[in-house]
């Protein structure tokens, strides 16, 4: 319940940043569906902005809240999306994927202006990978793409137990692009750009949950209040 405050803290000083005929991307989780529906109980907002959405899940919801969204290649441009994230350190590095969007999430954060994280105070952290990180792989070999990953971070003294993710019923995730994700359970992370760039160089990786220097600000969900944090 208080953690549920914390997130809407979050997204109610969020929403202050969005003005009137913004192009929006919506975020993906929990703290990112508190904006969502801030933003269905807000008709001006909500009828002069444009949206794009970071999965078929935000996409649900923002439609259920009368919220118009468009293809993403409506856009040049986005002026902000608002995300959650898994971790958060104090450069604004991230771990995401937990919902396993990080591919939609990446590309919507890669034509933002400006990239706002919302969290609540658990997922800012001194060093990121306590949280497993996500790397979306495509179907074909993943026993093989998996070895290839520890080979990497083997290369970084690092020897992450390697899953693929799995749902309830026993079957495979998939994403929305109908991909797998592996969740890398490294404990703690180093030498972050050079291990994001060789995972995502190996060729059944689609995507890895590393955000590296890409978020603006983050805000920080608190039980009474909520504060911003400028990374740019
Ligand atoms: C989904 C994500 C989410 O932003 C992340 O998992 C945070 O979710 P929540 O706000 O529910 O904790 O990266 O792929």
């Amino acid at each position: 319940m208080v953690t549920q405050q914390k997130k809407i803290n979050a997204a109610k000083l969020a929403i202050t940043k969005i003005t009137s005929g913004m192009n929006i991307g919506l975020g993906t989780g929990s703290t990112a569906n508190e904006l969502i529906k801030l933003l269905g109980d807000n008709p001006v907002l909500k009828d002069k902005c444009r949206f794009a959405c970071t999965s078929t899940q935000t996409e649900l919801l923002a439609k259920n809240n009368s919220i118009h969204i468009e293809e993403i290649d409506n856009f040049n441009y986005l002026d902000l999306t608002i995300d959650g994230a898994d971790e958060i350190d104090h450069n604004g590095n991230m771990i995401k994927g937990g919902g396993g969007a990080l591919l939609r999430e990446k590309m919507i954060a890669s034509i933002s202006k400006n990239y706002i994280i919302i969290v609540d105070e658990t997922k800012y952290v001194d060093k990121l990978g306590k949280f497993p990180l996500p790397v979306e792989i495509v179907k074909f070999g993943p026993k093989s793409t998996i070895t290839l990953l520890k080979n990497i971070f083997s290369e970084y003294d690092l020897y992450p137990e390697i899953k693929i993710r799995m749902n309830d019923n026993g079957s495979h995730f998939n994403t929305d692009g109908g991909n797998l994700v592996v969740d890398c359970y490294c404990a703690e992370l180093h030498s972050l750009n050079e291990i994001k760039t060789k995972i995502e160089s190996v060729p059944g990786v689609i995507t890895s949950g590393l955000f590296i220097n890409m978020a603006s600000s983050m805000i920080l969900g608190e039980k009474e209040k909520a504060s911003e944090v400028l990374f740019k």
